[in-house]
């Protein structure tokens, strides 16, 4: 599709990366398998290279299955380029590892993803990286954490299992100021509800296993740089890793993508109703949805992001073990498990107090991460509400 004409998110999400005229008219980009990539002769091997990203090579670097995905993406997220990666943890490390060296000092939001926290306590602590966990609601403070050998200042927002907001302009300002580059996981936003790069991000990094795919059968990250530089700094880490992923799981992401928009209108309208019902019940103690207007992080959700997507959670009032597994065990609807941004719904217990070292998490209460799919909310609530009834149960 044409680049410069400002189509709207929904256009781009149908049109971006298909280039069916290049490809028979196909209207889906077709699946090509390769590990080997045959060269016309002698003076076209010679002149090979993988770099610049995005031509034929050889399979592990992709086939043009992997790029036209990777070109929809850095067109939706507003990047210079995208590379698609084997999972989402391959994505946050590949991205971090490519602007650290040893003697570097990070700062991590407190609020972050488990195996971000993993990779920064173990891999980056050996190699000689200083780790320091900040509050995810410091905003423009950040300055006071930001030191000379600051190389990376990662972000969440919002922040995994307890949603708090960043307020990623004012922590870009004052990161540039110490030129460390702004890391942002960006996946509760999917590539269209956020626009990262318009905030001061240089990287934003994407778990497509959760919306881009939005079936729940796929493993796939995305690493999208705002400028060209940065995008080759990610490649040749990329390259270094290894890193591969398969062109039937591109393709399935690409199928994936164009209906993105629908249904995150849907996740957003059905986790607000949800989410607001929630409220209302009187075995909840609070409902944590940047999307509800007494939420704290609410005026940033709505400055930043043109929506929400389905992910949020609720803390229940201090509940057993044995009672929590009488109302989990038995829902009809909502599954159990990792993962989310599919289109079923489901729940997940979880304890932050365990994980957090800058910040403290002492609510008593069982935290409640939710997915909300797309069944018909009034069902998602009756089978919400007989598990409360199943909660209050001898
Ligand atoms: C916010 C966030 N980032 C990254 C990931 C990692 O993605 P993947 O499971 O594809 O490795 C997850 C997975 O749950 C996630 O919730």
């Amino acid at each position: 599709m044409s680049a410069n004409k400002d189509f709207k998110p929904s256009t781009r999400l149908v049109h971006a990366g298909r280039r069916s005229r290049e490809y028979h008219g196909v209207v889906n980009p077709p699946v090509m398998h390769a590990s080997t990539i045959l060269f016309e002769n002698l003076e076209a091997l010679d002149k090979a290279s993988p770099l610049p990203h995005g031509k034929d090579f050889y399979g592990r670097h992709g086939t043009p299955t992997r790029f036209l995905l990777e070109e929809a993406i850095a067109e939706l997220e507003g990047g210079y380029g995208t590379l698609c990666v084997s999972s989402g943890v391959s994505a946050i490390t590949n991205a971090i590892l490519a602007f650290v060296k040893p003697g570097d000092h990070v700062l991590i939001t407190d609020s972050t993803y488990f195996p971000t926290r993993n990779l920064a306590n173990t891999f980056l602590k050996k190699f000689g990286i200083e780790v320091e966990y900040y509050d995810p609601t410091l905003g423009a403070d950040i300055a006071g954490l930001v030191r000379d050998n600051t190389s990376v200042v990662w972000c969440e927002s919002p922040g995994s299992l307890t949603f708090e907001m960043q307020d990623i302009p004012a922590i870009a300002r004052a990161a540039h100021a110490k030129n460390a580059k702004v890391l942002l996981d960006n996946t509760w936003a999917g590539p269209t509800l956020c626009r990262p790069f318009d905030l001061g991000v240089d990287v934003s990094i994407q778990a497509g296993t959760k919306y881009i795919v939005g079936h729940s059968d796929v493993m796939m990250g995305t690493i999208t740089a705002a400028t060209e530089e940065d995008f080759n700094t990610c490649i040749k880490q990329v390259m270094i890793s290894g890193d591969s992923i398969g062109p039937d799981d591109c393709y399935l992401a690409q199928r994936g993508l164009r209906t993105l928009n629908v249904r995150l209108r849907q996740h957003h309208e059905s986790g607000l109703a949800i989410a607001k019902w929630l409220q209302g019940r009187p075995e909840v103690s609070r409902v944590l949805h940047p999307g509800l207007p007494d939420d704290p992080g609410h005026a940033i959700w709505k400055r930043d992001f043109i929506g929400a997507s389905g992910l949020f959670s609720f803390v229940l009032h201090p509940v057993e073990r044995p009672q929590l597994a009488k109302m989990l065990d038995h829902m009809d609807l909502f599954g159990m498990g990792f993962s989310w941004g599919g289109f079923e719904s489901l729940l997940l217990p979880s304890a932050p107090k365990n994980i957090r070292t800058a910040t403290t998490w002492d609510d008593p209460g069982q935290l409640v991460r939710i997915h909300v799919g797309l069944e018909d909310t009034d069902d998602l609530i009756a089978d919400l509400e007989a598990g409360f009834e199943r909660l209050k149960s001898a």
